[in-house]
C-alpha cells in the first residue's frame, strides 16, 4: 500500500441502484447523490409503488421539479417501473416507448415496500416475453420470500430456484442481480453459462464490500447496518470484493441507498436500508484501495453500467482525493432525521 495514490481521476460515475424516495424527503437525498452521481436508477418501491408508464412519468416530474428548485441541472434520473403479477405486454412496450429504463421485480414481501411484488414469476411471462424482446432490462431483488428459508440463504436458494430457471427461459432478456450479498451470487454472474453471457450483471453496494454480519451486532444492535438482502459471512464479502475489482464489465456500482428516518431505524421493528449517498463513492474508494485495487474504480463506478444499459459514458472528470472526511452523527430529511452509514465516523477518501 506504500505506492497507493492521494488522488484519483475518473469519469463521473452513475449510481445503477438508488432510492430517492417521495415528497419532502427526497429532496434532500436527491442533493447527496447529484453532488456525485451524473445519472441514478430510481427504484420504483414507492406507496403505491410505481406500477405504470403514468405513474412512472408523473414521479419523473416531481423528481425533475425538486432538481429545479434545488438548482440542479447536471443530474438525470433513469425510470423504472415495479413489476406486479399483472403487468401488461402492452405496458412493457409503453415503457420502452417512453424512455423507461427497466423493470423491478420484487418477489412480494422481499423488502420495504413490496407487498404488491410478484406473487410468482410465472405470472410474469408475457411481460418478460415482451421485456425481452423489446431490449428491456429486468432487475431483479434476488431472494425467496418463505419463512422456512434461513434469512441468510435466501439469495442463493433464489438463484436455483427462480434465476437460473428465468435465465433458461428468457435466454436473450438483460437481467441485473441488484445488490448481490453472497458468494453465490458473485461466482454465478463471473461464470455464468445460461443464456446468452452478455446479457447478465450485478450490482454490488457500498456496505456489503466493507461489512459483515457481525458489523449488525457491533457491541449490541445496530439497526443502521441492517439491510435487505442482509450482510453476510466475511468470506461472502471477500468474494463480492474481488467481483468488484476483478475489472469484469459484469459488475457494476450500485448503492442501493435507502433512506428511512432514525426513528423508523432505531424502533422495535426497524426498517431495512442504508443510507449511504452522502459519501457513497469515498466508500467505494475505501473498499478498492483495502486490495489495492484503485485503478479497477472507473470501470465499475463509469463505465460498465452505462456500457450494460446501451447508454453513453458521462464524459466530466472527477477527482476524489485521500482526505478524512467526517459522517455527521444525523443529517436533516424532510422534517425529521436521518443517520447515514458511518456516522460519527470517518471515510478515508473524499469528492473534491
Ligand atoms: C430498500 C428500501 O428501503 O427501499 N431496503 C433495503 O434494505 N435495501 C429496498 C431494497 O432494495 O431491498
Ligand atoms: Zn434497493
Amino acid at each position: 500500500m506504500s505506492n497507493s495514490p492521494t488522488q484519483i481521476q475518473l469519469i463521473q460515475p452513475d449510481d445503477w441502484h438508488l432510492h430517492i424516495r417521495d415528497g419532502e424527503v427526497m429532496k434532500d437525498v436527491l442533493a447527496d447523490t447529484a453532488r456525485q452521481f451524473a445519472r441514478a436508477i430510481i427504484m420504483p418501491n414507492l406507496k403505491p409503488p410505481v406500477t405504470t408508464v403514468d405513474l412512472a412519468k408523473a414521479y419523473r416530474s416531481r423528481i425533475e421539479s425538486n432538481l429545479n428548485s434545488l438548482g440542479i441541472d447536471t443530474f438525470t434520473p433513469l425510470m423504472t417501473l415495479y413489476l406486479t403479477d399483472n403487468t401488461s405486454a402492452d405496458e412493457v412496450r409503453k415503457a420502452k416507448a417512453e424512455g423507461m429504463v427497466a423493470f423491478k421485480l420484487y418477489p412480494a414481501g422481499a423488502t420495504t415496500n413490496s407487498d404488491a411484488g410478484v406473487s410468482d414469476i410465472k405470472h410474469c411471462y408475457a411481460a418478460l416475453e415482451s421485456m425481452q424482446l423489446v431490449g428491456m432490462p429486468l432487475l431483479v431483488h434476488g431472494e425467496v420470500t418463505s419463512s422456512e428459508i434461513d434469512i441468510f440463504d435466501r439469495e442463493s436458494v433464489f438463484i436455483d430456484s427462480v434465476l437460473e430457471p428465468l435465465r433458461k427461459d428468457f435466454p436473450e432478456l438483460k437481467v441485473v442481480f441488484e445488490h448481490i450479498t453472497t458468494k453465490e451470487a458473485a461466482h454465478y454472474v463471473r461464470d455464468a453459462t445460461t443464456g446468452n453471457i452478455n446479457t447478465l450483471a450485478a450490482t454490488i453496494t457500498p456496505q456489503h464490500l466493507l461489512m459483515n454480519r457481525n458489523a449488525i451486532f457491533a457491541g449490541g444492535i445496530r439497526p443502521h447496518n441492517y439491510c435487505l438482502p442482509i450482510l453476510k459471512r466475511e468470506e461472502h464479502r471477500v468474494a463480492l470484493l474481488e467481483a468488484a475489482t476483478s475489472g469484469s464489465s459484469r459488475f457494476f456500482l450500485g448503492t442501493d441507498s435507502a433512506p428511512h428516518a432514525k426513528d423508523a431505524k432505531e424502533a422495535a421493528c426497524g426498517c431495512a436500508g442504508c443510507y449511504s449517498a452522502f459519501n457513497a463513492l469515498g466508500l467505494y474508494a475505501e473498499a478498492f484501495e483495502s486490495v489495492d485495487k484503485l485503478e479497477k474504480l472507473e470501470g465499475f463506478a463509469s463505465f460498465f453500467g452505462a456500457d450494460f444499459y446501451s447508454l453513453s459514458r458521462n464524459s466530466k472528470k472527477i477527482t476524489l482525493v485521500k482526505q478524512v472526511q467526517s459522517i455527521p452523527n444525523e443529517l436533516p430529511l424532510g422534517n425529521t432525521t436521518i443517520v447515514p452509514l458511518r456516522a460519527g465516523e470517518t471515510i478515508a477518501w473524499s469528492l473534491v
